[in-house]
């Protein structure tokens, strides 16, 4: 790991452990020359492209790589930094004024980012850019990491000007050179999160984006290019996601040089922010991944780095809790003595956790209601939580508890007492959705109340993990608080309200394991998992469409960040039954738990989930923090999956058949990562392969006589 620069040629080598980052200083402008595979330093500046400076329709600035695209002198593609000037105009000339090198990594105020734990670890460079006309001071930071592969960027904007300057857009921008490239990104809806969509990049302009308020459904905060020969396991990878939980944009935008910009940030269709004489704004962080060995590639440099520079706290190392939900099994009709016996079995077979989903507070026995009266409904819970906690505690697991903390029901105390405190435009209709209003987490007041209020009954029982909840999306997102000129702050004042609420509460409850959830995966990004360490990952419990969303949230988080359970069939997103151990196996792929009924199940099945819990207890070191490998794509041919993990030692695969087929081909699954000549043991099937034959000749898959069958081997290296 090391930051260069070459007071000679201008040029700043960022060198990471697989990739260099190298820029230029020329004629003042900040230029990119380079993002790819790690090069020695020095003796490249001859290679670099040079705009052609001929006669031509466009101008030469056009057509400089920037390090920062912005409008001025004919640059007419996406900008990256976007601002109204004090007499009303947008040009933005920003030239280079100074820079500074210097170990470790300073946390952004406000925002989550990543961190490192000693100065060692890391190296930080910071550029400022000054525009002499307006003023405007803008400092590009990028970190470099000593055993993570990974860059972290980010841009701090300071208006020095005497006018007030409205800040429109700020992106982190990187230029690639004219290619053959496909785009890579994960897209879905609620209970299909994360497809991954992989397509040729088009001539023009690709965005993705969401204006929710959170990162959402439908789009994730994750881009990549690669070029068409990019497989998972060879061929360049260049990809970027955004340490940010609210809205966001990503754009690939391809020049007349047919250079690609790729670019991350805020999204401004719902941003804008006033700087007066003075002040600073810090925009998200944005991890730049470059992978030369594809995107399992990827997917090992992007895990590693969200498990130890993202995440953090207890539960950073620790092997997650098996936990047992009772939301499918009992949605809001229960009571002690329902949930104690679901509880008593999920013990019995050795869940760890026992975590109590909606309904319990208020008056709440369906979704129309209580939100924001965070009060134990004693007629439900006679004794209330504590009584509840310390006997689900006396049966050997600990206690967890749903909350959804950012709303408010119309039908709730809170809302009578604070009608304001919500998101709305005056005048219009506070449009509901699941029959809920938003509170205005921009506002200092109702920061102060949430925390308040939620470490009250953290503080009232053993809560050992808190399910924070989040259930639907911006539509009049604005706070009644702000004047109409800083409207449009009021999203992303949202954003940093709700994580000042998140690092209090996470920092005065320590041991407790967080989780997120937003409608299952509305909103899983490196933002919010550096408070809570796991997302409930979809409400989709489907085995057969799990697969799908596991296999696409996988490119860039890990396994230990996503919740996976089982749960009972007709399964209840889609109708589909599929066998008991193949829901075991595709929960297995993620922090294992189950959402239903134990009770209800037959003597068969309850051995399954048995061996499933005594399974995963051995394995989930391995399967939390270990290597993963995608072997077989459920999005290409038939549907069917294969995913491997690895320790060194022990070599998990999971193979998942979609539909049986008549009179099918024999398949082989070629194993990935392991040492060619050493031996490798699966008792349990009676197998002794060499590490090279398993990869190179491959698993046979066993013929599948029903839908949805599974398979999980376990071999142990000699
Ligand atoms: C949405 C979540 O995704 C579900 O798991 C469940 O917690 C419900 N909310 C409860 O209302």
């Amino acid at each position: 790991m090391q930051i260069h620069f070459n007071e000679s040629t201008q040029v700043f080598h960022l060198q990471g452990k697989s990739f260099s980052y190298i820029m230029q200083v020329k004629d003042g402008l900040m230029l990119h020359l380079y993002w790819g595979r790690k090069i020695p330093l020095g003796h490249h500046e001859a290679l670099h492209f040079l705009p052609w400076e001929g006669a031509s329709f466009d101008s030469a600035h056009s057509r400089w790589p920037l390090e920062v695209p912005t409008q001025e002198k004919g640059f007419f593609g996406q900008q990256a930094l976007r601002v109204k000037n004090g007499g009303g105009d947008d040009v933005v000339s920003l030239r280079y004024k100074t820079h500074r090198i210097m170990d470790g990594k300073k946390g952004l105020p406000g925002l989550p980012s990543s961190y490192v734990e000693k100065d060692t670890d890391a190296q930080t460079l910071e550029i400022d850019l000054e525009d002499h006309v307006s003023g405007l001071l803008v400092t590009l930071r990028y970190t470099v990491f000593a055993e993570y592969d990974v860059l972290a960027r980010s841009m701090l904007i300071q208006n020095h000007s005497a006018d007030t300057v409205t800040l429109l857009d700020a992106q982190t921008a990187v230029r690639l050179p004219a290619d053959n490239y496909e785009i890579l990104h994960l897209k879905g809806g609620w209970a299909r999160e994360r497809h991954a969509k992989r397509f040729a990049m088009p001539e023009g302009n690709f965005a993705i984006k969401s204006r929710r308020g959170a990162s959402g459904h439908e789009n994730n905060p994750f881009l990549a290019l690669v070029h068409p020969e990019t497989t998972e396991s060879m061929g360049d990878v260049y990809a970027m996601t955004h340490v940010y939980s609210g809205s966001f944009s990503a754009f690939v935008d391809v020049g007349i040089d047919r250079a690609p910009y790729m670019m991350m940030g805020l999204c401004s269709d719902v941003f804008s922010w006033q700087m007066q004489n003075g002040d600073v704004f810090q925009a998200p962080e944005t991890l730049l991944c470059y992978a030369p060995d594809g995107l399992n590639g990827l997917s090992h440099r992007m895990h590693a780095f969200v498990r130890r520079c993202i995440c953090r706290g207890y539960w950073r190392d620790r092997p997650r809790p098996i936990l047992l939900n009772n939301w499918e099994a009992t949605y809001f009709d229960f009571n002690t003595e329902k949930l104690l016996k679901i509880a008593a079995l999920g013990a019995q077979i050795g869940c760890e956790l026992f975590v109590l989903d909606d309904g319990w507070f208020g008056k709440r026995n369906s979704d129309n209601c209580s939100l924001g009266d965070w009060v134990v409904n004693e007629d439900k819970l006679p004794g209330g939580l504590k009584a509840l906690a310390e006997k689900i505690n006396e049966m050997g697991l600990k206690m967890g508890l749903w909350f959804e903390p950012e709303m408010v029901s119309p039908d709730s105390d809170l809302y009578r007492a604070h009608p304001d405190w919500c998101l709305h435009v005056d005048g219009r209709e506070r449009t509901q959705a699941r029959q809920q209003l938003i509170l205005d987490l921009g506002r200092k007041e109702v920061q102060d109340h949430i925390i308040e209020s939620i470490s009250h009954v953290l503080e009232s029982a053993p809560i050992g993990y808190v399910k924070w909840d989040m259930n639907r999306n911006m539509m009049e997102g604005f706070s009644a608080a702000l004047p109409a000129q800083r409207k449009m702050e009021s999203q992303h004042r949202y954003i940093l309200g709700l994580y000042r609420v998140l690092e209090t509460i996470t920092a005065r409850f320590p041991e407790v394991l967080f989780e997120s959830c937003s409608g299952g995966g509305g909103r899983f990004d490196c933002g919010i998992l550096h408070y809570m360490p796991q997302t409930w990952t979809s409400d989709d419990t489907d085995a057969a469409e799990r697969v799908k969303i596991q296999y696409g949230t996988s490119l860039i988080y890990p396994c230990s960040s996503m919740g996976a359970h089982v749960s009972a069939v007709p399964n209840h997103q889609t109708g589909r039954i599929t066998p008991f151990h193949t829901r075991c196996n595709v929960a297995m792929g993620g922090n294992f738990g189950f959402e239903l009924d134990l009770n209800k199940l037959n003597e068969e099945d309850l051995q399954c989930a048995r061996n499933a819990v005594a399974m995963v207890k051995k394995l989930r070191t391995v399967m939390q923090q270990g290597d993963y490998y995608r072997l077989q794509n459920p999005f290409l041919s038939d549907g069917d999956a294969a995913w491997q993990f690895t320790d060194g030692r022990t070599v998990i695969v999971c193979f998942y058949r979609n539909q049986a087929q008549p009179n099918a081909s024999p398949r082989q699954v070629k194993l990935q990562g392991l040492e060619e000549d050493a031996v490798y043991v699966d008792t349990a099937h009676q197998m002794t392969c060499t590490g090279g034959a398993l990869m190179h000749i491959g698993l046979p898959v066993p013929y599948a006589w029903k839908d949805y069958d599974s398979w999980v081997y376990v071999f142990e290296k000699q």
